[in-house]
């Protein structure tokens, strides 16, 4: 398997300024010789090269009601590039963000792919956080709260054009749900996104809850994408990351979620997101993400029996 790392140093749409280390942070961490070390042959594309970040957020939206905007256009257009350039070389895409409204640059350019090849598109979506904002409902003005109303084709205006055509909301699911404004708890129903919450986690363990994720993740046909919010995990494993929600997986939890991703032997393509080392402690966050990607990645204790 040969995996392309794709690195977007962006924290446009992001609550804090950081993420852009993200990419940095995992390469140091040894990103390259953890997927190696897997049986993984690891190309490193570098970073793209897009807009500058501003050092602080704006203390208003800009006009328009999001923040940075034009930044997060430009480098949503370079990260589809990239993604598409890899999947037609036949590399899975693991972009390094970064923050989340990078997903409207990698899923739409996986799901052109996907179209093109006939394959049948699953996303699955960990983050502590729903990301289905629009302009008008944010709390924020943060367009990492936004990427999951665009992917399905209902964002703001400004953004739609990133994201065609839509998902199907019957493509996506979300896990690990725990920090949703009200707008977008009224609209994952509206929409019918598949979502388990930690409730749901709670009440069904991690096993049954990845089962029912994973229910038509096998046949060859299909292509998975793994979209991977940092701030999905309890931050007191994951610190480093820049809108955190207490009450998150478990280290066990995280790890089990990864090897039944693994045993799908669908996973195509992926983002990592929202890692932020400047609020990290001794890169801790990174160390553990690397963990997880490993088991992502097919590493287990004992030989097991396929099942
Ligand atoms: N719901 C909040 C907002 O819209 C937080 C979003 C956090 N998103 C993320 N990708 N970390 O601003
Ligand atoms: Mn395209
Ligand atoms: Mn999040
Ligand atoms: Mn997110």
């Amino acid at each position: 398997q040969r995996v392309r790392l794709i690195g977007a140093p962006c924290d446009a749409g992001a609550a804090r300024a950081g993420a852009r280390l993200g990419p940095d942070a995992l390469r140091i961490a040894g990103l390259a010789d953890a997927l190696a070390a897997q049986g993984v042959a690891v190309q490193d594309g570098g970073n793209l090269r897009g807009p500058a970040s501003a050092v602080h957020r704006q203390p208003r939206p800009d006009r328009s009601g999001l923040h940075h905007l034009d930044a997060c256009v430009r480098w949503c257009g370079l990260v589809h590039e990239a993604v598409a350039q890899a999947l037609a070389g036949g590399s899975l895409p693991l972009l390094l963000g970064g923050d989340h409204h990078l997903a409207m640059g990698s899923i739409p350019a996986v799901a052109q792919h996907c179209a093109r090849q006939g394959k049948t598109l699953r996303v699955v979506w960990l983050d502590a956080h729903a990301d289905c904002n629009d302009a008008r409902s944010s709390p924020s003005g943060n367009i990492h709260g936004m990427p999951v109303s665009v992917l399905l084709g209902h964002g703001p205006q400004a953004l739609q054009a990133l994201a065609r055509p839509p998902l199907p909301a019957t493509a996506l699911r979300q896990v690990g749900l725990r920090s949703v404004d009200a707008a977008e708890k009224a609209r994952i129903a509206r929409f019918g996104i598949e979502a388990y919450d930690m409730r749901a986690i709670d009440e069904l363990g991690m096993p049954e809850v990845m089962r029912r994720v994973l229910r038509d993740v096998h046949a060859p046909d299909v292509h998975l994408h793994l979209s991977f919010d940092v701030d999905f995990l309890d931050p007191e494993l994951a610190p480093g990351t820049g809108t955190t929600a207490r009450g998150g997986p478990t280290y066990r939890e995280a790890q089990l979620c990864m090897e039944m991703l693994a045993d799908t032997g669908c996973l195509g393509s992926m983002d990592l997101v929202e890692l932020n080392p400047v609020l990290d402690v001794r890169n801790q966050t990174a160390e553990l993400v690397l963990d997880l990607l490993q088991s992502l990645f097919g590493k287990s204790t004992l030989v097991r029996a396929a099942s």
